[in-house]
Protein backbone atom coordinates (compact mmCIF):
# COMPACT_ATOMS: atom_id res chain seq x y z
CA UNK A 1 0.00 0.00 0.00
CA UNK A 2 1.63 3.07 -0.73
CA UNK A 3 1.94 6.16 1.92
CA UNK A 4 2.23 5.99 5.10
CA UNK A 5 -0.45 4.96 7.52
CA UNK A 6 -0.93 6.98 10.69
CA UNK A 7 -3.16 5.18 13.44
CA UNK A 8 -5.14 7.80 15.23
CA UNK A 9 -6.46 6.53 18.92
CA UNK A 10 -9.87 7.66 20.34
CA UNK A 11 -9.83 9.84 22.95
CA UNK A 12 -11.23 7.61 25.74
CA UNK A 13 -12.51 10.36 28.12
CA UNK A 14 -14.55 12.23 24.89
CA UNK A 15 -15.36 8.97 23.25
CA UNK A 16 -16.67 7.05 26.44
CA UNK A 17 -18.78 10.29 27.66
CA UNK A 18 -20.54 10.33 23.87
CA UNK A 19 -21.56 6.58 24.33
CA UNK A 20 -23.81 7.61 27.01
CA UNK A 21 -26.31 9.26 25.32
CA UNK A 22 -26.89 6.32 22.45
CA UNK A 23 -30.99 6.26 23.26
CA UNK A 24 -30.75 4.07 25.88
CA UNK A 25 -33.86 4.72 28.76
CA UNK A 26 -33.59 3.11 32.27
CA UNK A 27 -35.53 0.26 31.47
CA UNK A 28 -34.44 -0.69 27.98
CA UNK A 29 -30.68 -0.48 29.30
CA UNK A 30 -31.83 -3.05 32.20
CA UNK A 31 -33.74 -5.24 29.59
CA UNK A 32 -29.96 -5.37 26.95
CA UNK A 33 -28.40 -6.83 30.35
CA UNK A 34 -31.26 -8.99 30.76
CA UNK A 35 -30.51 -10.22 27.09
CA UNK A 36 -27.22 -11.26 28.32
CA UNK A 37 -28.01 -13.30 31.35
CA UNK A 38 -30.35 -15.01 28.52
CA UNK A 39 -27.30 -16.02 25.98
CA UNK A 40 -25.62 -17.34 28.81
CA UNK A 41 -28.30 -19.54 29.73
CA UNK A 42 -29.46 -18.03 32.93
CA UNK A 43 -32.95 -19.45 34.08
CA UNK A 44 -33.08 -16.95 37.28
CA UNK A 45 -32.08 -13.28 36.64
CA UNK A 46 -32.87 -11.48 39.93
CA UNK A 47 -32.71 -7.18 39.62
CA UNK A 48 -32.57 -5.32 42.66
CA UNK A 49 -32.91 -1.28 42.43
CA UNK A 50 -32.00 0.01 46.22
CA UNK A 51 -32.29 3.30 47.31
CA UNK A 52 -29.59 4.12 49.66
CA UNK A 53 -29.38 8.00 48.62
CA UNK A 54 -26.02 9.39 46.72
CA UNK A 55 -24.61 5.80 47.06
CA UNK A 56 -28.06 4.15 45.89
CA UNK A 57 -27.14 0.94 43.76
CA UNK A 58 -28.61 -1.79 40.90
CA UNK A 59 -27.85 -4.99 40.88
CA UNK A 60 -28.25 -7.50 38.35
CA UNK A 61 -27.46 -10.98 39.22
CA UNK A 62 -27.82 -14.11 36.94
CA UNK A 63 -26.90 -17.97 37.25
CA UNK A 64 -25.77 -18.41 33.59
CA UNK A 65 -22.77 -20.21 32.65
CA UNK A 66 -20.27 -17.05 33.88
CA UNK A 67 -17.22 -15.65 32.40
CA UNK A 68 -13.65 -16.50 32.69
CA UNK A 69 -11.23 -14.18 33.86
CA UNK A 70 -10.07 -13.22 29.79
CA UNK A 71 -13.30 -13.78 28.95
CA UNK A 72 -14.61 -11.06 31.48
CA UNK A 73 -12.16 -9.15 29.91
CA UNK A 74 -13.43 -9.70 26.63
CA UNK A 75 -16.88 -8.58 27.97
CA UNK A 76 -15.51 -5.34 28.92
CA UNK A 77 -13.92 -4.39 25.83
CA UNK A 78 -16.33 -1.68 23.90
CA UNK A 79 -16.60 -3.92 20.91
CA UNK A 80 -16.27 -7.40 22.20
CA UNK A 81 -14.98 -9.61 19.77
CA UNK A 82 -16.38 -12.69 19.18
CA UNK A 83 -19.05 -14.53 16.68
CA UNK A 84 -23.00 -15.24 17.40
CA UNK A 85 -24.67 -17.69 16.25
CA UNK A 86 -28.61 -17.51 14.68
CA UNK A 87 -30.87 -16.41 17.18
CA UNK A 88 -28.27 -15.20 19.64
CA UNK A 89 -29.59 -11.82 21.46
CA UNK A 90 -26.37 -10.30 21.20
CA UNK A 91 -24.92 -8.03 18.23
CA UNK A 92 -22.87 -5.34 18.37
CA UNK A 93 -20.23 -6.37 21.35
CA UNK A 94 -21.35 -3.31 23.05
CA UNK A 95 -24.74 -3.42 25.25
CA UNK A 96 -23.30 -4.20 28.39
CA UNK A 97 -21.18 -1.32 28.51
CA UNK A 98 -23.00 1.28 26.68
CA UNK A 99 -26.46 0.25 28.46
CA UNK A 100 -24.52 0.42 32.10
CA UNK A 101 -22.82 3.86 31.26
CA UNK A 102 -25.93 5.29 30.15
CA UNK A 103 -27.26 5.41 33.36
CA UNK A 104 -24.39 4.86 35.89
CA UNK A 105 -20.56 5.96 36.35
CA UNK A 106 -19.36 3.01 37.95
CA UNK A 107 -20.15 -0.45 36.08
CA UNK A 108 -18.85 -3.56 38.23
CA UNK A 109 -18.84 -6.94 36.82
CA UNK A 110 -18.43 -10.16 39.05
CA UNK A 111 -18.35 -13.30 37.25
CA UNK A 112 -17.89 -17.32 38.54
CA UNK A 113 -17.12 -19.54 36.01
CA UNK A 114 -16.77 -23.25 37.43
CA UNK A 115 -18.84 -25.09 39.62
CA UNK A 116 -16.13 -26.76 40.87
CA UNK A 117 -14.08 -23.31 41.72
CA UNK A 118 -15.33 -20.73 43.91
CA UNK A 119 -13.09 -17.80 42.21
CA UNK A 120 -14.58 -14.92 41.36
CA UNK A 121 -13.46 -12.29 38.80
CA UNK A 122 -13.89 -8.55 38.57
CA UNK A 123 -13.72 -5.73 36.53
CA UNK A 124 -15.25 -2.12 37.26
CA UNK A 125 -15.55 0.36 34.54
CA UNK A 126 -15.28 3.88 35.94
CA UNK A 127 -15.97 6.75 33.96
CA UNK A 128 -14.02 9.42 36.40
CA UNK A 129 -10.91 6.62 35.95
CA UNK A 130 -11.81 6.71 32.07
CA UNK A 131 -11.71 10.73 31.95
CA UNK A 132 -8.86 11.12 34.35
CA UNK A 133 -6.24 8.24 32.85
CA UNK A 134 -7.80 9.32 29.16
CA UNK A 135 -7.43 5.80 28.49
CA UNK A 136 -9.42 2.33 28.12
CA UNK A 137 -8.34 0.90 31.24
CA UNK A 138 -10.79 -0.85 33.74
CA UNK A 139 -9.89 -1.46 37.31
CA UNK A 140 -10.32 -4.70 39.27
CA UNK A 141 -11.18 -3.95 42.86
CA UNK A 142 -15.09 -3.56 43.74
CA UNK A 143 -16.83 -1.52 46.53
CA UNK A 144 -17.15 -3.57 49.32
CA UNK A 145 -20.65 -3.38 48.66
CA UNK A 146 -20.85 -5.08 45.33
CA UNK A 147 -18.15 -7.45 46.31
CA UNK A 148 -20.22 -9.17 49.29
CA UNK A 149 -23.51 -9.06 47.39
CA UNK A 150 -21.54 -10.98 44.55
CA UNK A 151 -19.73 -13.38 46.96
CA UNK A 152 -23.14 -14.06 48.46
CA UNK A 153 -24.49 -14.65 45.34
CA UNK A 154 -22.54 -16.52 43.75
CA UNK A 155 -21.73 -18.57 46.40
CA UNK A 156 -23.16 -22.16 44.95
CA UNK A 157 -22.38 -22.01 41.46
CA UNK A 158 -21.58 -19.80 38.42
CA UNK A 159 -22.99 -16.61 37.44
CA UNK A 160 -22.44 -13.20 37.31
CA UNK A 161 -23.41 -9.77 38.92
CA UNK A 162 -23.72 -6.63 37.06
CA UNK A 163 -23.69 -3.57 39.77
CA UNK A 164 -24.43 -0.09 38.64
CA UNK A 165 -23.10 2.36 41.17
CA UNK A 166 -22.86 6.53 41.36
CA UNK A 167 -26.47 6.38 39.38
CA UNK A 168 -25.89 10.35 38.32
CA UNK A 169 -28.60 9.54 35.80
CA UNK A 170 -31.12 8.36 37.54
CA UNK A 171 -30.76 10.14 40.70
CA UNK A 172 -31.34 14.36 40.80
CA UNK A 173 -28.10 16.16 41.17
CA UNK A 174 -29.09 17.82 43.87
CA UNK A 175 -30.71 16.19 46.67
CA UNK A 176 -30.04 12.53 46.02
CA UNK A 177 -30.82 11.91 49.71
CA UNK A 178 -34.42 13.33 49.59
CA UNK A 179 -38.07 11.27 49.19
CA UNK A 180 -38.07 12.28 45.55
CA UNK A 181 -35.36 10.24 44.68
CA UNK A 182 -36.36 7.47 46.66
CA UNK A 183 -39.95 7.33 45.21
CA UNK A 184 -37.89 8.34 41.88
CA UNK A 185 -36.26 4.90 42.45
CA UNK A 186 -39.73 3.33 43.35
CA UNK A 187 -40.83 3.91 40.25
CA UNK A 188 -38.43 3.02 37.82
CA UNK A 189 -38.78 -0.53 39.71
CA UNK A 190 -42.19 -0.78 39.02
CA UNK A 191 -41.17 0.05 35.73
CA UNK A 192 -38.75 -2.10 34.91
CA UNK A 193 -40.71 -4.78 35.98
CA UNK A 194 -43.55 -3.77 33.77
CA UNK A 195 -41.11 -3.52 30.56
CA UNK A 196 -39.16 -6.68 31.33
CA UNK A 197 -42.48 -8.31 31.67
CA UNK A 198 -43.68 -7.36 28.04
CA UNK A 199 -40.13 -7.46 26.44
CA UNK A 200 -39.55 -11.17 28.02
CA UNK A 201 -43.20 -12.27 27.24
CA UNK A 202 -41.92 -15.44 25.63
CA UNK A 203 -39.04 -16.77 27.61
CA UNK A 204 -41.68 -15.94 31.11
CA UNK A 205 -44.11 -18.00 29.62
CA UNK A 206 -42.39 -20.93 27.60
CA UNK A 207 -44.66 -23.53 28.12
CA UNK A 208 -41.40 -26.69 28.82
CA UNK A 209 -41.19 -25.32 32.69
CA UNK A 210 -37.35 -26.12 32.02
CA UNK A 211 -36.82 -23.17 29.72
CA UNK A 212 -38.71 -21.00 31.34
CA UNK A 213 -37.24 -17.99 32.77
CA UNK A 214 -37.26 -16.23 36.18
CA UNK A 215 -36.65 -12.49 36.65
CA UNK A 216 -37.42 -10.41 40.02
CA UNK A 217 -37.63 -7.11 40.50
CA UNK A 218 -36.94 -6.38 44.63
CA UNK A 219 -37.73 -9.66 45.05
CA UNK A 220 -40.83 -9.95 43.05
CA UNK A 221 -41.07 -12.22 40.43
CA UNK A 222 -41.94 -10.64 37.25
CA UNK A 223 -45.56 -11.97 35.00
CA UNK A 224 -45.31 -12.39 31.36
CA UNK A 225 -47.90 -9.78 29.47
CA UNK A 226 -48.61 -10.93 26.41
CA UNK A 227 -50.38 -8.13 24.19
CA UNK A 228 -52.47 -10.66 22.39
CA UNK A 229 -54.88 -11.93 25.50
CA UNK A 230 -54.49 -15.25 24.26
CA UNK A 231 -56.41 -16.68 27.78
CA UNK A 232 -59.20 -14.51 27.03
CA UNK A 233 -61.93 -16.67 24.94
CA UNK A 234 -63.31 -13.46 22.71
CA UNK A 235 -59.76 -13.05 21.19
CA UNK A 236 -59.81 -13.88 17.40
CA UNK A 237 -56.97 -14.92 16.20
CA UNK A 238 -56.38 -14.75 12.67
CA UNK A 239 -54.31 -16.15 9.35
CA UNK A 240 -50.89 -15.57 9.78
CA UNK A 241 -49.21 -14.26 6.52
CA UNK A 242 -45.39 -15.25 5.87
CA UNK A 243 -43.56 -12.30 4.36
CA UNK A 244 -40.32 -12.84 1.80
CA UNK A 245 -37.62 -10.98 1.89
CA UNK A 246 -34.69 -11.03 0.11
CA UNK A 247 -31.08 -10.06 1.61
CA UNK A 248 -28.02 -9.70 -0.56
CA UNK A 249 -29.46 -13.13 -2.48
CA UNK A 250 -30.86 -15.08 0.56
CA UNK A 251 -33.96 -15.15 1.26
CA UNK A 252 -35.59 -14.76 4.22
CA UNK A 253 -39.02 -14.94 6.29
CA UNK A 254 -40.90 -12.88 8.55
CA UNK A 255 -43.91 -13.85 10.05
CA UNK A 256 -47.10 -11.27 10.82
CA UNK A 257 -49.69 -12.92 12.83
CA UNK A 258 -52.68 -10.46 13.38
CA UNK A 259 -54.99 -10.38 16.54
CA UNK A 260 -58.59 -8.79 16.96
CA UNK A 261 -59.22 -8.54 20.78
CA UNK A 262 -62.69 -8.41 22.15
CA UNK A 263 -63.61 -5.35 22.92
CA UNK A 264 -64.68 -4.13 26.69
CA UNK A 265 -68.05 -5.68 26.85
CA UNK A 266 -66.53 -9.43 25.79
CA UNK A 267 -63.27 -9.56 28.04
CA UNK A 268 -63.35 -11.71 30.50
CA UNK A 269 -63.43 -9.09 33.46
CA UNK A 270 -63.04 -5.60 34.22
CA UNK A 271 -59.70 -6.48 35.32
CA UNK A 272 -58.84 -8.40 32.66
CA UNK A 273 -59.70 -5.47 29.95
CA UNK A 274 -57.25 -2.83 32.25
CA UNK A 275 -54.69 -5.76 32.82
CA UNK A 276 -54.37 -6.32 28.63
CA UNK A 277 -53.97 -2.21 28.18
CA UNK A 278 -51.01 -2.51 28.97
CA UNK A 279 -48.21 -0.12 29.97
CA UNK A 280 -49.29 2.96 27.44
CA UNK A 281 -53.09 1.68 27.34
CA UNK A 282 -55.47 0.53 24.48
CA UNK A 283 -54.65 3.57 22.23
CA UNK A 284 -50.97 3.71 22.03
CA UNK A 285 -50.28 -0.43 22.28
CA UNK A 286 -52.78 -0.83 19.23
CA UNK A 287 -50.26 -2.25 16.36
CA UNK A 288 -47.48 -3.83 15.28
CA UNK A 289 -45.25 -6.16 17.61
CA UNK A 290 -41.92 -6.62 16.86
CA UNK A 291 -39.90 -9.80 17.90
CA UNK A 292 -36.43 -10.41 16.97
CA UNK A 293 -35.84 -13.97 18.30
CA UNK A 294 -38.62 -13.90 20.66
CA UNK A 295 -37.38 -11.14 22.34
CA UNK A 296 -39.80 -7.91 22.05
CA UNK A 297 -38.15 -5.29 20.35
CA UNK A 298 -40.74 -2.79 19.91
CA UNK A 299 -44.72 -2.73 21.14
CA UNK A 300 -47.35 -0.97 19.53
CA UNK A 301 -47.56 1.55 16.65
CA UNK A 302 -47.78 1.24 13.13
CA UNK A 303 -44.17 1.68 12.26
CA UNK A 304 -45.43 4.49 9.67
CA UNK A 305 -47.65 2.07 7.99
CA UNK A 306 -50.74 3.99 9.51
CA UNK A 307 -51.80 6.24 12.25
CA UNK A 308 -52.71 5.37 15.76
CA UNK A 309 -56.73 5.62 15.86
CA UNK A 310 -59.55 4.80 18.80
CA UNK A 311 -61.36 3.07 15.84
CA UNK A 312 -58.71 0.61 15.71
CA UNK A 313 -57.06 -0.05 18.97
CA UNK A 314 -58.45 -3.52 19.25
CA UNK A 315 -56.29 -5.01 16.48
CA UNK A 316 -52.41 -5.96 17.68
CA UNK A 317 -50.43 -8.09 15.21
CA UNK A 318 -46.70 -9.90 15.98
CA UNK A 319 -43.91 -9.53 13.12
CA UNK A 320 -41.42 -11.85 13.56
CA UNK A 321 -37.70 -12.11 12.59
CA UNK A 322 -34.55 -13.92 12.96
CA UNK A 323 -31.02 -12.56 13.84
CA UNK A 324 -29.95 -13.29 10.46
CA UNK A 325 -32.53 -10.44 9.17
CA UNK A 326 -30.91 -8.10 11.61
CA UNK A 327 -28.86 -6.16 8.15
CA UNK A 328 -32.40 -5.60 6.68
CA UNK A 329 -34.57 -4.43 9.95
CA UNK A 330 -31.37 -2.08 11.18
CA UNK A 331 -31.93 -3.82 14.94
CA UNK A 332 -30.63 -0.41 16.66
CA UNK A 333 -27.85 -0.55 19.56
CA UNK A 334 -30.34 -0.25 22.17
CA UNK A 335 -32.68 -2.83 21.01
CA UNK A 336 -35.53 -0.47 20.94
CA UNK A 337 -36.06 -0.04 17.49
CA UNK A 338 -36.11 -1.79 14.27
CA UNK A 339 -36.80 0.10 10.67
CA UNK A 340 -39.13 -1.92 8.44
CA UNK A 341 -37.68 -1.79 4.95
CA UNK A 342 -40.04 -0.18 2.03
CA UNK A 343 -39.99 -3.87 0.76
CA UNK A 344 -41.53 -5.39 4.09
CA UNK A 345 -43.59 -2.61 4.32
CA UNK A 346 -45.26 -2.51 0.85
CA UNK A 347 -46.18 -6.19 2.04
CA UNK A 348 -47.86 -5.04 5.03
CA UNK A 349 -50.04 -2.82 4.15
CA UNK A 350 -53.26 -5.38 2.72
CA UNK A 351 -53.26 -7.69 5.91
CA UNK A 352 -52.70 -4.55 7.89
CA UNK A 353 -55.62 -2.41 6.28
CA UNK A 354 -57.82 -5.80 6.37
CA UNK A 355 -56.89 -6.14 10.25
CA UNK A 356 -57.65 -2.63 11.13
CA UNK A 357 -60.98 -3.21 8.82
CA UNK A 358 -62.12 -5.72 11.28
CA UNK A 359 -60.89 -4.19 14.01
CA UNK A 360 -63.33 -1.22 13.29
CA UNK A 361 -65.85 -3.36 12.80
CA UNK A 362 -66.12 -5.38 15.97
CA UNK A 363 -65.45 -1.52 18.06
CA UNK A 364 -67.98 -0.37 15.93
CA UNK A 365 -70.55 -3.68 16.70
CA UNK A 366 -69.80 -2.77 20.73
CA UNK A 367 -70.67 0.60 20.37
CA UNK A 368 -74.19 -0.59 18.61
CA UNK A 369 -74.76 -2.85 21.60
CA UNK A 370 -73.64 -0.80 24.60
CA UNK A 371 -75.90 1.81 23.26
CA UNK A 372 -78.63 -0.39 22.78
CA UNK A 373 -78.24 -2.69 26.02
CA UNK A 374 -80.96 -0.85 27.80
CA UNK A 375 -83.73 -1.26 25.18
CA UNK A 376 -86.69 -3.53 26.49
CA UNK A 377 -85.45 -6.36 23.95
CA UNK A 378 -81.86 -6.56 25.24
CA UNK A 379 -81.53 -10.86 25.28
CA UNK A 380 -82.83 -11.08 21.43
CA UNK A 381 -80.42 -7.66 20.19
CA UNK A 382 -77.71 -9.11 22.02
CA UNK A 383 -78.17 -12.28 20.69
CA UNK A 384 -77.75 -10.81 16.72
CA UNK A 385 -75.22 -8.55 18.08
CA UNK A 386 -72.86 -11.99 19.15
CA UNK A 387 -74.03 -13.69 15.50
CA UNK A 388 -72.83 -10.40 13.69
CA UNK A 389 -69.80 -10.88 15.76
CA UNK A 390 -69.15 -14.70 14.69
CA UNK A 391 -69.84 -13.91 11.30
CA UNK A 392 -67.21 -11.81 11.30
CA UNK A 393 -64.73 -13.71 13.27
CA UNK A 394 -65.28 -16.63 10.66
CA UNK A 395 -64.76 -14.52 7.67
CA UNK A 396 -61.74 -13.39 8.91
CA UNK A 397 -60.78 -17.15 9.70
CA UNK A 398 -61.65 -18.52 6.38
CA UNK A 399 -60.05 -15.50 4.46
CA UNK A 400 -63.10 -14.25 2.71
CA UNK A 401 -63.31 -11.40 5.11
CA UNK A 402 -63.61 -9.17 1.41
CA UNK A 403 -66.82 -10.30 0.68
CA UNK A 404 -68.52 -10.01 3.82
CA UNK A 405 -67.16 -6.57 3.76
CA UNK A 406 -69.37 -6.66 0.72
CA UNK A 407 -72.69 -8.22 1.85
CA UNK A 408 -72.55 -5.86 4.65
CA UNK A 409 -72.53 -2.84 2.76
CA UNK A 410 -75.15 -4.70 0.88
CA UNK A 411 -77.43 -5.64 3.52
CA UNK A 412 -76.69 -2.24 4.83
CA UNK A 413 -78.59 -0.80 2.31
CA UNK A 414 -81.46 -2.92 1.72
CA UNK A 415 -82.41 -3.57 5.44
CA UNK A 416 -80.46 -0.82 7.40
CA UNK A 417 -82.47 -2.42 10.74
CA UNK A 418 -80.91 -5.77 10.37
CA UNK A 419 -77.48 -5.02 9.81
CA UNK A 420 -77.80 -2.68 13.13
CA UNK A 421 -79.15 -5.26 15.21
CA UNK A 422 -75.96 -7.69 13.58
CA UNK A 423 -74.27 -4.82 14.83
CA UNK A 424 -72.84 -3.94 11.16
N1 LIG B 1 -24.33 -11.93 32.21
C1 LIG B 1 -23.40 -12.44 31.39
N2 LIG B 1 -23.01 -13.73 31.51
C2 LIG B 1 -22.06 -14.25 30.70
N3 LIG B 1 -21.44 -13.56 29.72
C3 LIG B 1 -21.78 -12.28 29.55
C4 LIG B 1 -22.75 -11.64 30.38
N4 LIG B 1 -22.86 -10.36 30.00
C5 LIG B 1 -22.02 -10.20 28.98
N5 LIG B 1 -21.35 -11.34 28.70
C6 LIG B 1 -20.33 -11.55 27.65
O1 LIG B 1 -19.85 -10.27 27.30
C7 LIG B 1 -20.01 -10.03 25.93
C8 LIG B 1 -20.25 -8.56 25.70
O2 LIG B 1 -21.55 -8.20 26.13
P1 LIG B 1 -22.26 -6.95 25.46
O3 LIG B 1 -23.63 -6.88 25.99
O4 LIG B 1 -21.39 -5.77 25.65
O5 LIG B 1 -22.27 -7.30 23.92
P2 LIG B 1 -23.15 -8.40 23.15
O6 LIG B 1 -24.16 -8.97 24.05
O7 LIG B 1 -22.16 -9.37 22.57
O8 LIG B 1 -23.80 -7.54 21.99
P3 LIG B 1 -24.85 -6.32 22.18
O9 LIG B 1 -24.08 -5.07 22.05
O10 LIG B 1 -25.79 -6.52 21.05
O11 LIG B 1 -25.47 -6.47 23.51
C9 LIG B 1 -21.13 -10.93 25.51
O12 LIG B 1 -21.04 -11.24 24.14
C10 LIG B 1 -20.90 -12.15 26.39
O13 LIG B 1 -19.95 -12.98 25.81
MG1 LIG C 1 -25.50 -7.71 25.11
Amino acid sequence: MAGRRIELTPSAGRLTNSLRDIGYEFVTAVADLVDNSVSAGASTVDILIEFRGSTSLVLIADDGEGMTQAGLDEAMRFGTRRSYTLNELGRYGLGLKTASISQCRRLTVISRRALSRRRLSTRVLDIDHVEESDSWEVLDTATPTVRDFAAATLADGPGTVVAWEHLDRVLPERNPEGGWARRRLDTLADRTSEYLGMVFHRFLADTAAEDRLVITVNGDKVGPWDPFAPTEAGTIVLPPTVLEVELEGTAGFVSFNPFLLPPRNRFSSQDAFEYYSGPQKWNRQQGLYIYRAGRLIQGGGWSGIRAIDEHTKLARASLQFDTDLDDLLQTNVAKMRVNIPPAIRSQLERPVKELCQAAEEVYRQASVLKARSSAPDRPASQQLGTAGASLLAAAMTSGDYPALERIMAELRSTDEALAAALGW
